[in-house]
């Protein structure tokens, strides 16, 4: 992505736009595969205008399982046979928190993170042991250490009590050790139903409320957080979760070798020139969900980059079309 990264980053922009306005319309029926199958198929639709030869490496699966958005699927011009489009590599995840969306609670995201050929890493979607924290904290933590020492490092690189720290966990049977460990050290605890990779957005943010993610959660979602971290200054800390000879294999076949490496967010997402969009599909602190009017819809966005780098907030009212002639009201 060179001279037209600054377009593509606003062609993602739209893709993550629409694929938050489809599944919207889904929100509170309680039928998260039809949210996510909305997402899917409003973000592939839309991902065939932008001028890329792109290429999915995180996504909705196998081929054989998920009809679109597959891991190796070819997508945007390139893929209807335009060519000397720029080689783009893509992870997307079109509704992110499918049980948020169709149960209406807050902070479901449509989320694409996108880099030169080769700068986003191939995870299978196993899990992932994962720790997140925002700049200030980035050199001070270790996967490995114990929860206690990292939260009074986090603590302390904050200027603040341990007691004044918020943790985000998934709220989880495997976590219960970590949520004793965590209560132990006086530590509050924010307990989600789903979404660690906006949590996670939220630990790189000042003034977001969030000090640190910890716990497992999924791949994909690990390496579109990495995407995010490069992009805001923040870091992850992660380990593949590799408990069967099955998932051995597959990490293999993915060019993994090192199962028991922790990755950074440069490893995870090594890319020269990555563009991460989001856009909120329900409500959320960082961006609000998707509000419907007469005329249209307003959607609210984070477009960032690391080059240029810059992190963009968009607030966008999409006007359906002769609606205009009427006024807008919103
Ligand atoms: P979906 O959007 O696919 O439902 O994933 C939501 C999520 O909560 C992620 O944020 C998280 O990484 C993962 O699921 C955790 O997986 P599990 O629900 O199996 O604990």
């Amino acid at each position: 992505m060179t001279t037209t990264n600054e377009e593509l980053a606003y062609d993602f922009l739209d893709v993550v736009e629409q694929a938050a306005i489809a599944c919207a319309h889904t929100m509170g029926l309680g039928d998260r595969h039809r949210s996510d199958r909305v997402a899917v198929e409003a973000m592939r639709a839309r991902l065939d205008h932008v001028p890329i030869d792109g290429r999915i490496v995180i996504g909705e699966g196998e081929r054989d399982k998920a009809p679109m958005l597959y891991i190796g699927e070819r997508v945007g011009q390139g893929a209807n046979g335009a060519e000397g489009l720029p080689e783009i590599d893509i992870a997307v995840d079109p509704l992110e928190g499918t049980n948020l969306c169709a149960t209406g609670a807050p902070r479901a995201i449509a989320v694409l993170a996108a880099s030169e050929r080769g700068g986003l890493l191939h995870a299978p979607d196993i899990y992932m042991q994962k720790l997140v924290v925002g700049a200030q904290s980035k050199n001070a933590v270790n996967l490995d250490a114990p929860v206690a020492h990292n939260l009074k490092q986090i603590a302390r690189c904050l200027d603040r009590g341990v007691e004044d720290l918020v943790v985000v966990v998934l709220d989880r049977k495997r976590h219960e050790s970590l949520i004793d460990e965590i209560r132990e050290t006086g530590a509050r605890i924010r307990l989600i139903g789903d979404g660690d990779l906006t949590a996670a957005i939220g630990a790189a943010v000042v003034g977001s409320g969030i000090h640190a993610v910890m716990g497992s959660g999924g791949a994909p979602e690990g390496v579109l957080a990495a995407a995010a971290m490069r992009c805001l200054g923040g870091e992850i800390f992660a380990r593949l979760i590799i408990d069967t000879p099955e998932k051995e294999a597959r990490a293999k076949s993915m060019g993994i070798d090192e199962p028991r490496r922790i990755y950074t967010s440069a490893d995870l997402a090594s890319g020269r020139q990555l563009v991460f969009a989001a856009t909120g599909v329900t409500e959320g602190a960082l961006m609000k969900g998707v509000r419907f009017f007469g005329e249209g819809c307003r959607t609210s966005s984070v477009v960032m980059q690391t080059s240029p780098h810059r992190v963009q907030f968009i607030d966008t009212i999409h006007v359906k079309e002769q609606a205009g002639r009427r006024g807008l009201r919103f």
